[in-house]
């Protein structure tokens, strides 16, 4: 074991030598050199990549060469490649890889063994390299390999909601990793290696700013800069995305409006996105945020989303460019109950888009918290291509400093039955495409200018595990941690046991001591770290904490019932009965769905207030048991990492027990009136 101060910069592509003899042998005799066939940007990508992790993996020199060569030896080009890759199987297979696959397979030859790696095309092949050098990271088999692997969505894309000063709108790790001021001159490695880490778990899209836009990001000189990142990105196969301000003709243009429907605003953006694509042939489009939050929209001017959306998308069509139009609004005269606004204003607009616009949803319909029921809007537009954003950084989830793994509830949300067209209708299978239209993800990024990229070490679990969900959502939240936990910390089974007990429980630790049984947004305001319950001082009655949980005499829980707000009706049957009933509800979700007296009893056998109770205990016991399961670790983990780990894990339980303490007084004011008042009745 390494016991060297690291800091985890490598992230998950830290190589290390196998340590388990036996496969150590197998990959020297299997890799005694490397081919690189092929002359791009990409292929000298793929080169450095192999060069620099095969020596410290195999622990021996590894010749590399870009002739096919005679003896067992990995062989990586794209399917194209003719006289060697090519050659080995027949070019109807090859198309089986569609646009963005690959193929690793053990290929007999006169003189020994191919190790073939071969995608469709460059950043395919180059993923497929990764994806070989994880095998060898994770210590698996490499004797007769014959994987086909395919993406199962199109685009998936990191969003960073980076301002053009640096600093990054929920942002837990440092300064932005774009430094505008020196761009496009200066182009450090950190791009580098970011475009690297991306493209090892597949990412193939970034959007560069904020949702909360500026118009200058769209100016010719900032529009070089990003054309400088997208030069630098290419060869990794990533696709560079801006967020526009919707008034950006009036501010940029100095247009009279921004009225969609006005033909002088529709060509002020073709002109502008014609130069994007002068300037960045590959742009990948807008993801914009209008009429949400107080950013200008169409509807300023009298106009609906569809308007907006399309006269973007129109500017962009001719290039194969693409709007993720988010549906992230909630206009209180739309609807008293936030959770049913979106839906509101969007249903009825499906087949109103032209089809280069997805409608984007966050996973639930409030706002990334711990846990949200799917947003209904996944059942709702079967006329629209839909795009599932996922917020990697955790603004509501204990931000840098407390551990927990994202995945449970990715996964979810991406199982949960929206039952749009009967039984297994997935919302993955809505947002992959099965049901045949484009497939889009985007996750909210937590990277920034720390050393180890996401501030906490274990954070960077969630990017790694949103690009392999992006990748292939049927993965398993346990799959993921394995896989991630092998090359960030060790192969060792101890460890990895360790290490995946604490990730795959932390979800619902944080869950149990944030906001329990359904409970949501009850965070402090403005920063959204800490509890705050009680919060009642906003102008807008939504922006209040009490807005969410409705404690009072008789229960807690926001009534969305059909004697309520009634947003279940927005979900399919059977789930909307389901919801509806607080006898069927699923326990996770009651207090989402329903004003539940202080005295009901769960299944449990608790009533409300002790099942309460027990949640907050529950998450406050796992965080205990996450610390001492880290302290048995520390002589196996490198000091520096462990110590910074250890730290965070210390704050997260004080955090934690704060959480318990400040909830339980906070609905105790209201349950223990209740139960005395039950006692003394009877
Ligand atoms: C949340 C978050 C904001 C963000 C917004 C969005 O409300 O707190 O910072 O801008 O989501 O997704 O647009």
């Amino acid at each position: 074991m390494d016991m060297l101060g690291e800091d985890g910069y490598e992230l998950w592509l830290r190589y290390r030598k196998v340590d388990n003899p036996g496969q150590l042998a197998q990959y020297r005799n299997a890799i005694q050199s490397a081919a690189v066939l092929g002359k791009s940007a990409t292929a000298d990508i793929i080169r450095r990549e192999l060069a620099r992790a095969l020596p410290v993996l195999l622990d021996c020199a590894v010749p590399m060469s870009d002739q096919v060569p005679a003896t067992n030896a990995l062989v990586v080009g794209t399917a194209d490649e003719p006289d060697a890759v090519g050659a080995t199987l027949p070019r109807a297979d090859y198309r089986r890889l569609g646009e963005e696959g690959f193929l690793i397979r053990s290929h007999q030859t006169a003189g020994g063994t191919w190790t073939l790696i071969a995608g469709s095309c460059g950043p395919a092949t180059l993923v497929g390299t990764f994806h070989f050098l994880r095998l060898l990271q994770t210590h698996q088999d490499i004797g007769a390999l014959d994987l086909w692997v395919c993406p199962r969505i199109r685009h998936r894309v990191l969003g960073h909601w980076d301002n053009l000063d640096g600093s990054i709108e929920r942002g837990y790790a440092g300064r932005s990793l774009w430094n505008w001021d020196e761009l496009p001159e200066i182009t450090g490695t950190r791009y580098h290696d970011y475009a690297r880490a991306c493209a090892s778990i597949g990412i193939n899209g970034t959007v560069l700013n904020n949702v909360n836009a500026q118009a200058k990001s769209l100016s010719t000189e900032y529009l070089e800069k990003a054309a400088a990142l997208a030069d630098l990105f290419r060869p990794y196969g990533i696709r560079v995305f801006l967020s526009p301000l919707f008034s950006a003709p009036v501010q940029l243009g100095g247009l009279a409006t921004n009225d969609p429907r006005v033909p002088a605003v529709a060509e002020w953006w073709k002109r502008k996105v014609d130069e994007i694509y002068r300037l960045i042939p590959d742009f990948g489009g807008f993801e914009v945020k209008a009429n949400s939050e107080g950013q200008p929209g169409p509807q300023d001017y009298g106009a609906n989303h569809d308007d907006g959306a399309n006269l973007l998308a129109a500017a962009l069509e001719p290039y194969g460019g693409m709007v993720l139009w988010r549906a992230f609004v909630y206009d209180i005269a739309t609807d008293a109950d936030r959770a049913k606004c979106a839906y509101k204003e969007f249903a009825p607009l499906d087949g109103k888009f032209r089809p280069n616009v997805f409608l984007q949803m966050k996973n639930g319909p409030i706002d990334f918290q711990p846990r949200e029921p799917f947003h209904p809007l996944f059942g709702a537009m079967d006329k629209t291509p839909l795009a599932l954003e996922l917020q990697i950084t955790q603004e509501y989830l204990g931000q840098s400093i407390h551990l927990v793994y994202l995945v449970g509830m990715w996964k979810e949300v991406l199982d949960s039955d929206t039952y749009a067209q009967g039984p297994g209708s997935t919302v993955a299978r809505i947002v992959d495409g099965s049901a045949g239209s484009q497939s889009s993800i985007v996750g909210v990024a937590n990277t920034g200018s720390d050393r180890n990229w996401c501030g906490h070490h274990f954070a960077q679990a969630n990017w790694y595990a949103f690009g392999r969900l992006a990748w292939d959502h049927d993965l398993s939240a346990e799959a993921i941690a394995d896989e991630w936990a092998r090359m960030t910390w060790s192969n060792d089974p101890l460890v990895l046991d360790a290490i995946k007990t604490m990730m795959l429980g932390s979800w619902e630790a944080c869950i149990n001591y944030m906001t329990p049984l359904g409970l949501h947004h009850i965070m402090q305001e403005g920063h959204h770290y800490g509890p705050d319950p009680g919060f009642n001082g906003a102008k807008r009655a939504d922006w209040n904490n009490v807005y969410y949980h409705r404690a009072d005499a008789e229960g807690v829980g926001f009534n969305r019932s059909s004697t309520g707000s009634n947003a279940a009706s927005q979900y399919h049957s059977p789930l909307r009965e389901q919801f509806d009933d607080v006898g069927t509800c699923p326990e996770e979700l009651l207090l989402w769905f329903h004003h539940v007296p202080w005295g009901h009893r769960l299944r449990s056998g608790r009533t409300l207030w002790e099942e309460l109770q027990h949640r907050y205990d529950a998450g406050v016991a796992f965080v205990q048991e996450m610390d001492s399961i880290w302290q048995g670790l520390q002589a196996k983990i490198d000091p520096q990492r462990h110590k910074h780990v250890s730290e965070r894990l210390k704050q997260q339980l004080e955090n934690a027990r704060l959480w318990r303490e400040v909830c339980i007084d906070y609905f105790g004011r209201f349950a223990t009136n209740q139960t005395q008042t039950n006692q003394t009745q009877t």
